[in-house]
């Protein structure tokens, strides 16, 4: 593996790209403070060029590199949960590039909890720009198999770091203004978050004035139909996708029965198990024809709230 850090920083200094495995989804990374990088990313993704991304760091100390009038929260925050899955939303220093920050006057940062990501940003010693390493509007990859498949002939190396141990991507937290808000449910939830603050972090509703792709609604979406059904409902809906002519899978984390012509994919782990395999079976599913893929639908609490947002993504069309 040092080899191939090696190999990594050397593409990257050089503003090629490299896929990096993360503990949430894998990135695309790019040398964060070279622009060509960050056009590359944007082009290799086919991501529309307004679209912020999030940059990643090695450890808190970077934070005045690339945020100013950093508040207490954020070190908090900081403290409490890096590496981890949640990225701050923080005022932009001056000299982080526009094509970074979508032009707007912050920056998103997080430090992921993966040894390859941890040992790769240590080695390469600057951030790096990376959103999911998928196509626009594709489902995130939580295998370097996956990002083989999606970008191939985008990217000259991808870094195996096995599959995602969380397989959604990080919670994020705008904390450039007064109140803290959350713009995009994770594996950090809302309760975690409240808890370390001592103060309540509002949802921010779609469409406000910061930019986030994971907010346009058709997102996360694989080719069959996904529909999110309530609890208790996902035979009778099994039986009438199967009615339709579809090729039907319910994922579930209860043993249930469904009708002929129907496979039930029992997710024993519960929720953590859901989130972790939830695009891998997308893309199985996808593969191997299935026309409706059923998911029955989480609580809200802990990992439920982004499962649910993630769910409804998959499910718009
Ligand atoms: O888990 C993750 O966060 C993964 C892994 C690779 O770290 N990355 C990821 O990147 O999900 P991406 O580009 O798919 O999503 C980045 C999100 C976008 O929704 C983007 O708009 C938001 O971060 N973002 C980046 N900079 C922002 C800013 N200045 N203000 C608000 N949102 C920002
Ligand atoms: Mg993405």
């Amino acid at each position: 593996m040092a080899s191939d850090i090696e190999a990594a920083v050397g593409i990257l200094r050089n503003g090629g790209l490299v896929g990096m495995p993360t503990e949430t989804v894998y990135g695309l990374a790019g040398d964060a403070r070279d622009e060509l990088a960050v056009r590359r990313i944007f082009a290799a993704k086919g991501r529309p060029a307004a679209h912020p991304v999030i940059v990643h760091v090695a450890g808190a100390e970077a934070l005045n590199e690339w945020a100013r009038e950093v508040p207490e929260s954020a070190w908090q925050l900081a403290e409490a949960f890096w590496p981890g899955p949640l990225t701050l939303v923080l005022r932009r220093q001056s000299g982080v590039l526009d094509a970074i920050t979508g032009g707007q006057e912050t920056v998103a940062l997080r430090v992921p909890d993966h040894p390859v990501a941890l040992e790769l940003l240590r080695a390469f010693g600057s951030g790096l720009a990376a959103p999911s390493a998928n196509r626009y509007g594709k489902v995130s990859p939580t295998t370097a198999a996956h990002v083989r498949e999606g970008l191939g002939n985008e990217v000259a190396l991808v870094l195996d770091g096995g599959p995602c141990v969380i397989g959604l991507e990080s919670t994020i937290v705008d904390l450039s203004s007064e109140e803290p808000a959350l713009l995009r449910p994770g594996a950090i939830t809302p309760e975690m978050l409240t808890a370390r603050l001592g103060r309540r972090v509002s949802v921010r509703a779609e469409g406000g004035t910061v930019r986030v792709p994971g907010q346009v609604r058709s997102h996360y979406a694989p080719a069959a139909g996904v529909t999110v059904v309530p609890h208790g409902r996902l035979s009778d809906e099994a039986s009438r996708g199967v009615a339709r002519g579809l090729k039907v899978a319910g994922l579930t984390t209860q043993p249930v029965a469904l009708p002929d012509g129907a496979t039930a994919i029992v997710l024993m782990g519960g929720l953590p198990e859901l989130a972790r395999s939830l695009y891998a079976r997308f893309r199985e599913l996808d593969s191997q024809g299935y026309g409706l893929i059923l998911v029955e639908e989480p609580d809200e609490e802990g990992l439920g709230l982004a499962l649910r947002d993630r769910l409804r993504r998959a499910a718009a069309r």
